[in-house]
């Protein structure tokens, strides 16, 4: 009944729509800048060139086809002739996805002397202009997904850097460095969100190209370095910046979600949040292509009409969730028929938070663990919503991914990616399971470092994870330990009210001043890692019976007994054999300074892997200095951590 009078709504919200439309793009345009999250539309296209709203598509829904992009105006790297030539950095978002296996060409940023590229026969050299250039001058890195031997390619997925003609330079298999320097291929055609980076130093004509997945930081190490020297180009004049793609005999897509770049200087990080990641994730972007954006507006219409006369009924029910989430959402129905009704053979496990079950996905078989959690407190909720959909586009591959979520009446239901191998306590206390060795407990330190790196300083929000300990480290099929709950500690800690004495965390992982003062920081998530990785090496709880008198003694506090007592290497698990001294007691005592209980002295994470990856070292210390106020003259290194001083969160303690 509500509903009857939805059509003023609807032509105020056309209306809202569209002029709201033209401006949903972030663009900073300067002279020797530029910063594209997500597409205007007046960028010089050609050939099949297209954009779709909030991104760019470079090839067309036909095969055989291509195209390609240019900024509207010429940048220019030499102010006059003989003056110096600007470096420039630039990165950006694309995907590639090739449906019906028709494979595509691939993708090239180009720079350019001209930007009107003669259209080269449709579907063929990546867009590129193939001629004798004594007109064009171009330099592309190609994201190639062909193999021309002739051309220079080493496979047919590779990443190549051109200059002047379509004979590679140099060419890589595509793919990155992780943080311990493996080497992780990347499918190009996967449909998969991949970023990006070209850097070029015009003193020494260096070329960078390093490529990631979306959402993991800039690899430290470049897939591809070379030198190149540009200055031909770059001195001509009038140098236009872009993409261009062709694709092969089928249909197949080649799009440009986010682009920045910027002439001597580093180029801005791009904000995943406006760029069209998730659609393209979720859904595949035939998904956003196939509707004509007549339909896609109007879908949208008829979905905003049905929010409104809902956000009318429901009012009323103040006491009813309230969410705006982004991100994707199950149906109780789904979740009952994917845990056989919630059964009790389901069960994984029984957390602070709630119950845990395994699950098997009705649509698409895939495996899933599904949490149970009914929050405590009724005020906030919205706001809660709010960072569970923050929390759903955090991705990283030592964090549990959250895939989604589902509520019902008073229970929130998340879904994550399954684990199978459980978590990490089982196998340090577990006699049962085997024990893993030290090259293994090495690993998964690392990479819990890595994940917590990533929420508290790499991501574009900082999070606090706030119980941080063995049992929320989850080893997935390859045995990486990976951190779930990310987050969720608010859910129990009644607003971090200063009039309750409740704090969230696990006994023996919180920070003395966290006790005191209830408030999480990145430095308390800080103390629970040292305390983490001091239990990975010795395989003791973090609250033990002391060894003569058994009264309880905290582990950090055992480890610098034993340590006082004669060697720290004492303090090894003793299953633990053929592990390398060097290391083991670089852990530990990284582990005593990250838990040590003047929060000021712990070490931020960026150091932390800085010395777990042995680019820093740990000054030497004596176990009596750890006692509080020991250390007081020694500093961590501030230049490495200053971004660390002031500590934001979202989960916004009132
Ligand atoms: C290229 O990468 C190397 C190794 O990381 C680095 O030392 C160099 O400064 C980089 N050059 C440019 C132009 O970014
Ligand atoms: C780079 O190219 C420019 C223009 O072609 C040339 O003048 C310069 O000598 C070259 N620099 C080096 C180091 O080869």
């Amino acid at each position: 009944m509500l509903c009857l009078s939805w059509r003023p709504y609807l032509l105020v919200l056309l209306f809202l729509c569209l002029a709201g439309h033209l401006n949903t793009f972030d663009v900073i345009v300067g002279n020797n800048e530029l910063v594209y999250n997500g597409f205007p539309p007046d960028m010089n296209l050609g050939g099949q060139a297209l954009w779709r709203g909030n991104f760019l598509s470079l090839t067309g829904a036909l095969g055989g086809t291509s195209g390609h992009v240019f900024c509207s105006y010429p940048l220019s790297f030499q102010n006059h002739p003989g003056s110096p030539i600007s470096s420039f950095s630039t990165t950006f978002v694309f995907v590639m996805d090739f449906n019906n296996h028709h494979k595509g060409n691939g993708l090239t940023f180009m720079l350019s002397s001209t930007s009107d590229l003669p259209d080269n026969l449709p579907g063929q050299y990546l867009g590129l202009p193939y001629s004798n250039s004594d007109v064009h001058v171009f330099f592309a890195v190609e994201f190639d997904t062909v193999l021309n031997p002739e051309f220079g390619d080493i496979d047919n997925n590779h990443v190549g850097v051109d200059f002047n003609s379509l004979v590679s330079v140099e060419s890589q298999t595509a793919g990155f460095y992780d943080y311990i320097g493996e080497f992780q291929t990347i499918v190009l055609e996967s449909e998969k969100t991949v970023q990006s980076w070209v850097d070029y130093d015009s003193k020494s004509h260096q070329l960078n190209v390093t490529l990631a997945p979306c959402y993991i930081s800039k690899p430290q190490i470049p897939l591809l370095s070379t030198t190149v020297n540009l200055s031909s180009l770059l001195s001509l004049g009038p140098v236009y910046a872009g993409f261009s793609a062709s694709s092969g005999k089928g249909s197949s897509g080649h799009y440009v979600l986010g682009w920045s770049l910027k002439l001597d200087g580093v180029a801005q990080p791009l904000d995943y949040t406006v760029l069209s990641i998730r659609e393209f994730e979720s859904h595949g972007p035939n998904y956003l292509i196939r509707g004509a954006p007549s339909i896609v507006l109007a879908v949208f219409l008829i979905v905003l009409a049905v929010l409104i006369c809902r956000h009318l009924r429901k009012a009323k029910e103040d006491d009813d969730w309230e969410i705006k989430c982004g991100m994707p959402s199950f149906t109780y129905k789904d979740l009952v028929t994917a845990t056989e009704g919630f059964s009790n053979k389901m069960l994984l496990g029984k957390g602070g938070f709630g119950r845990v079950y395994k699950g098997v996905l009705p649509t698409t078989t895939q495996h899933v663990a599904i949490k149970r959690v009914s929050p405590e407190s009724k005020q906030g909720k919205k706001e809660f919503m709010a960072e569970i959909a923050i929390l759903g586009h955090v991705r990283h591959r030592n964090l549990v991914q959250l895939l989604g979520y589902c509520r019902y009446k008073q229970e929130l239901l998340l879904v994550y990616d399954y684990m199978p191998n459980g978590s990490l306590d089982k196998y340090l206390y577990d006699k049962n399971t085997p024990t893993l060795d030290w090259a293994r407990r090495l690993h998964i330190i690392k990479g819990v470092a890595s994940g917590i790196f990533y929420l508290h300083e790499d991501w574009e929000q900082v999070i606090i994870h706030r119980d941080i300990k063995a049992s929320n480290v989850l080893l997935d099929d390859d045995m990486n330990g990976r951190l779930g709950d990310f987050g969720l500690a608010r859910l129990h800690d009644h607003g971090v009210d200063a009039h309750t004495t409740h704090v969230a965390g696990t006994w023996g992982y919180i920070a003395p001043e966290l006790a005191r003062l209830g408030k999480a920081t990145k430095a308390t998530d800080v103390f629970a890692f040292g305390v983490f990785i001091i239990e990975v090496v010795c395989g003791r709880k973090p609250i033990g019976p002391a060894s003569t008198s058994g009264d309880l003694l905290a582990l950090a506090d055992w480890v610098r007994g034993t340590w006082q007592g004669g060697s720290i290497i004492d303090a090894v698990d003793s299953e633990l054999k053929d592990y390398d001294t060097t290391e083991v007691e670089l852990v530990l005592k990284l582990g005593l300074l990250c838990s040590h209980s003047l929060s000021r002295l712990r070490p931020c994470m960026r150091l932390v892997m800085l010395y777990l990856e042995g680019g820093a070292r740990l000054v030497d210390f004596q176990p009596a200095s750890l006692v509080a106020g020991g250390r007081e003259d020694e500093k961590v290194d501030e230049a490495v951590c200053a971004s660390s001083a002031t500590t934001v969160t979202i989960i916004s303690g009132r």
